[in-house]
């Protein structure tokens, strides 16, 4: 039996204007989704995800699936068969299937940890590993950024994979030339920040805050590309302040990205709340993180207040979670 795993991950910086060529700051989180894998003696492929369902079904089968589009997707299992099928197809046609058992860290019902990567990641990472296929880590993008913009519903940055993958702290872009994207990432080193993920409970599909932001982008571009070339100096500054170790300053930061945020309308009133509530105990700054809508905030605190902003969030109707930032990617043999 082998067992993966992978992290979530939360923004610091730059969601959604990551979509339209600008840079994200993404960091990797303390809460992982993990994989148990073995091969069978038969040509069986059966996953069972804790909460989301299960796949019953053959190599063969898996093989022939053909998922054009997001409008394709119509189960929670959908990108995962999406994405065995291809991985059968394209890398390596096995005469034996697997048994898989996947379980979370992440909440199921909390958007914006991007626990839909930390799956896709950690399987694509066990297939790799149970069929000996070595795809090296750094092309884990290309194989399952088709299937992130699916599940994104039709666009997507896939700056989620490169961070769950690779682990840290990563300043990532994508470029686009007619059909293709290509990506860059830089580690930014280990730091010792600490973070409060604050959950609001509300789910909200990324597919639909991606769809909402696009409408407005195809509206008035104009007004959008000015609100993303803002994100692009945060995402700038953010950067220098984060390597240096200025927790004031990216918490300052921080907030002036969620003001952007809000002008876009990816914001909530609850998210408002609980940001609201992590800067009066004392944060250094806070902000949505990842689609918003709903889904989670987080804030930067101080070791020494991080447990009054997670008591401050929950008492403004959060769930807290207080997780260790810019862990270990994708890794091989955790502990059963
Ligand atoms: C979603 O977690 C982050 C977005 O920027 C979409 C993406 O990067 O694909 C909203």
């Amino acid at each position: 039996m082998i067992r993966i795993s992978a992290p979530g991950n939360v923004f610091l910086f730059g969601e959604h204007a990551v979509v339209y060529e600008r840079p994200a700051i993404v960091a990797a989180i303390g809460l992982r989704t993990y994989i148990n894998i073995e091969r069978r003696n038969d040509d069986k492929v059966r996953v069972v995800s804790e909460g989301y369902g299960k796949i019953d079904s053959s190599v063969d089968e898996l093989e022939k699936l053909d998922y054009s589009s997001h409008e394709d997707y119509e189960d929670e299992m959908d990108p995962l068969r999406d994405l065995i099928g291809y991985y059968f197809s394209q890398l390596n046609s096995p005469e034996n299937g697997f048994e898989g058992k996947i379980t979370s860290d992440i909440p199921k019902d909390s958007g914006g940890m991007s626990s839909s990567t930390a799956v896709i990641g950690s399987v694509m990472s066990a297939l790799n590993r149970l069929y000996r296929t070595d795809v090296k880590k750094r092309n884990f993008f290309s194989h399952l950024y088709p299937i992130q913009v699916k599940i994104h519903g039709g666009s997507a940055s896939g700056s989620e994979i490169t961070s769950s993958t690779m682990g840290g702290y990563n300043r990532f872009w994508i470029e686009r030339s007619g059909n293709e994207t290509d990506f860059e990432f830089k580690n930014l080193g280990h730091h010792s920040y600490n973070l409060v993920i604050g959950d609001t409970g509300i789910e909200a599909p990324t597919e639909e805050t991606v769809k909402y932001v696009r409408g407005g982008w195809e509206k008035d571009r104009e007004s959008y590309e000015t609100e993303f070339d803002r994100i692009n100096d945060i995402v700038i500054e953010g950067k220098e302040a984060l390597v240096n170790g200025e927790a004031e300053k990216v918490g300052e930061l921080m907030n002036k990205n969620q003001k952007i945020l809000r002008i876009l309308g990816v914001s909530h009133p609850k998210l408002e709340r609980l940001i609201q509530a992590a800067k009066d105990a004392g944060a250094y700054g806070a902000k949505l993180s990842g689609g918003g809508g709903g889904g989670i905030m987080i804030a930067l605190c101080d070791e020494s207040n991080k447990k009054e902003v997670a008591k401050a969030i929950e008492e403004a109707g959060g769930r807290a979670e207080m997780t260790e930032v810019g862990v270990e990617g994708v890794r091989v043999g955790d502990e059963l």
